[in-house]
């Protein structure tokens, strides 16, 4: 991606859409905070007639599917309903999310809506973060959460109806889910225990086929409210999308009148902070506009951050969101009358060659691209932009392909045969991923050890090994390097490690303070590479405890440090259920990098002659990122955490490592490998 730093530079031209600008009206939407006002507000929603309906409805039925557009009430309201009129029969509700972000600020609403707040009656629950009670009754929920309660309790017996809420977003979790609970459904009705409700909730999408997964259950569909949008494609297709939507913002930022607020959908966090950035520049040197107030939104942004966009827009302001795929349906933004729309998304990709997923940025399905125009026009007519053309849009995919059929999957089918679903060929997915990548998934869980050939039958089954490996809410990979450490005496360290690894960057990176940074970073560095230098972080940290001055000065992001010291927290937990010893290594980190080597032995590359990586078993060539303390001083065989595609492949988050310890994690592996990567 280009640096977006200089819009107006180069030979670029205004994206010309097919319409004129129409001329502005003026706009309002009156909201308040205090109960009576949001009783208000629950009553002006468009769900609020069809209360009854629906009530009445899902009372009766064991299955059913609700569509509505986004913002109609469904996420926040009908829980609500079912509490209040106690379809539950007293036992708890499940919501599910796709999102940890969604599943947090749509349980405060739907608290704070009660009079309460979130830990009470409405609580949620996400990974690493429990915020419930023992009172809970409306339980709001990533579908990882849920998918991980069903390994302890496959009928999840704690609860009376599951509500899988998004279901479009089609997420390698929420495909699992539909299967699990579908199971849980069926197996209660026939050891006549309590019925479990299914509600599947959902936007737009590709309603029969849900309907006959779900036993042909009837559709529900609630009157939207949806005010007119005019849309508009640009004329010529715009080799820079970037730059097409910071035009375009200020074209209509130039006529707009305040309170009409902008949403631009670009695709990933750096990407949208360096649009940010651009704006926040640029508008400085305009005079008789309105003030901008511009906002960051993707899944990576601590939710402090993120809820600022819920903030009304202040007086004599504009506000402009710039967010991911995040804005499409899980959250509603008050205040939008124009989106922009780059027409593309970054979604994971799996690279069947190392075994992982690739975050790429591809092409928006249109599916998307159509919820994305339906935030313009929720409160007031509205305007969309997109900034490629109508025959570009035509030739989009009808709808996004769900992520199992393109994620390795390495971690659901443990979590699958940790449920007890020996044959995981044979799961009822409502789309099958292809049987080649169930198989690599696998054979990745036999080679770490989680899963074994039973004697005298092709059937695998869970080792104790694999048991423990699914306690841990992580990729399979990085629970038995936490395994393996228990073995070297270096768990500590090593719980530290992964602790890092499973929260956004400590390490600060403003591109404007890049060179102090860097300067500041450099004594953390180590020869041996990145995880030990995490290692020296996490123990520097611990020293000063937590002191929020020392991060300023390092430029260490201490909000991160804090939330991998809660995970760490939670990690270590696990391991003392376990019964695991809880050892440490000191200062020789030799040990470390062994069980690395073990967990990661997939991910290894070594130098060829060129100067240039070739990864250990499918010989591709990948690069260093620039960000690695090994950047500048080529070891000869590393393992590294992933893979980023941009113009190269680059490894990044990498660590030194003998070859022969590779060798001893997986010698069948690495000759089979060479032998087919020979051939
Ligand atoms: O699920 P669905 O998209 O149908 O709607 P919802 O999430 O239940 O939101 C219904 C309405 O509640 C929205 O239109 C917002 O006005 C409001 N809401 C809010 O103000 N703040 C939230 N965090 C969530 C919802
Ligand atoms: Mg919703």
């Amino acid at each position: 991606m280009k640096d977006a730093d200089e819009p107006g530079s180069a030979k670029k031209h205004k994206p010309n859409f097919h319409h004129s600008f129409p001329a502005h009206g003026s706009q309002s939407s009156p909201r308040g905070n205090t109960f009576d006002a949001l009783r208000k507000a629950k009553q002006a929603l468009p769900i609020f007639p069809a209360r009854r309906t629906l009530i009445n409805q899902i009372r009766r039925l064991a299955s059913a599917i609700v569509i509505g557009e986004t913002g109609s009430g469904k996420t926040t309201q009908i829980p609500q309903y079912l509490l209040e009129s106690e379809v539950n029969k007293g036992s708890i509700i499940a919501i599910t999310q796709p999102r940890r972000v969604a599943a947090i600020t749509v349980a405060q609403r739907v608290a704070q809506e009660m009079g309460s707040t979130a830990g009470g009656i409405v609580g949620y629950c996400v990974r690493f973060e429990d915020v419930t009670a023992p009172n809970t009754k409306l339980k709001f929920m990533t579908d990882g959460m849920l998918l991980r309660e069903a390994i302890l309790d496959p009928n999840l017996t704690r609860y009376s109806i599951v509500m899988l809420d998004e279901a479009h977003e089609r997420t390698i979790h929420t495909d699992v889910l539909f299967g699990v609970v579908k199971a849980a459904q069926r197996h209660r009705l026939k050891t006549g225990q309590p019925q479990l409700k299914i509600v599947v909730m959902s936007a737009t999408m590709d309603v029969d086929h849900f309907s006959k997964y779900f036993n042909n259950a009837p559709v529900l569909y609630l009157e939207g409210r949806q005010f007119p949008i005019q849309v508009m494609h640009v004329k010529e297709p715009q080799s820079d999308y970037l730059f097409a939507s910071l035009v375009t913002l200020f074209q209509i930022h130039k006529e707009a009148p305040a309170g009409e607020d902008v949403l631009i959908f670009l695709t990933g966090q750096e990407e949208i902070d360096s649009a940010v950035r651009s704006i926040l520049d640029l508008s400085r040197d305009l005079n008789d506009c309105p003030k901008l107030q511009v906002f960051p939104l993707y899944a990576a942004l601590p939710s402090h951050e993120q809820i600022k966009v819920f903030n009304k827009t202040l007086p004599g302001h504009r506000k402009v969101v710039v967010a991911t795929n995040i804005a499409e349906t899980s959250i509603t933004i008050h205040g939008i009358k124009y989106v922009i729309d780059s027409g593309m998304v970054k979604a994971k990709v799996y690279h069947p060659l190392s075994g992982l997923d690739l975050l790429k940025v591809v092409t928006a399905s249109r599916a998307q691209v159509l919820q994305r125009t339906g935030r313009a026009g929720r409160e007031a007519p509205g305007i969309c932009y997109r900034l490629f053309t109508e025959a570009q849009f035509k030739a989009m995919d009808v709808n996004t392909v769900p992520e199992i059929q393109r994620c390795n999957l390495a971690s659901v089918v443990l979590q699958l045969m940790a449920m007890g679903i020996s044959n995981v060929l044979s799961f009822d997915f409502m789309n099958k991923p292809a049987p080649e990548s169930i198989n690599a998934a696998l054979e990745e869980l036999v080679l770490l050890g989680a899963l074994e050939r039973q004697p005298d039958s092709e059937m695998l089954k869970l080792t104790p090994v694999g048991k423990q490996m699914a306690a841990f809410p992580l990729d399979p990979r990085f629970s038995k390097v936490i395994l393996l450490a228990k073995d070297f005496g270096c768990l500590e360290e090593v719980l530290s490690i992964v602790s890092i690894l499973s929260v956004d960057s400590v390490l600060l990176n403003s591109s404007k303070k890049r060179l102090q940074a860097g300067q500041a970073h450099e004594k953390f560095k180590s020869s041996e590479g990145d995880h030990i230098m995490l290692l020296n972080i996490y123990r520097a940290y611990k020293q000063v405890n937590g002191n929020k001055s020392w991060c300023y000065e390092n430029y260490i992001v201490a909000r991160n440090m804090n939330t991998a010291q809660q995970v760490r927290r939670q990690l270590r937990e696990i391991c003392v259920r376990q019964q695991m010893e809880i050892s440490s290594c000191g200062r020789e980190t030799t040990a470390i990098r062994r069980c690395l080597a073990v967990g990661l032995f997939m991910n290894a590359a070594e130098l060829s002659k060129d100067g240039e990586f070739m990864t250990l078993t499918t010989r591709k060539q990948v690069s260093i990122h620039p960000s690695s303390c090994l950047f500048q001083n080529k070891p000869a065989c590393v393992v590294y955490t992933e893979l980023v595609k941009t113009s190269k492949t680059y490894m990044r988050t990498l660590s030194v490592v003998d070859p022969d310890w590779l060798m001893e994690a997986a010698p069948a592996y690495f000759r089979r490998k060479r032998a087919s990567a020979i051939t």
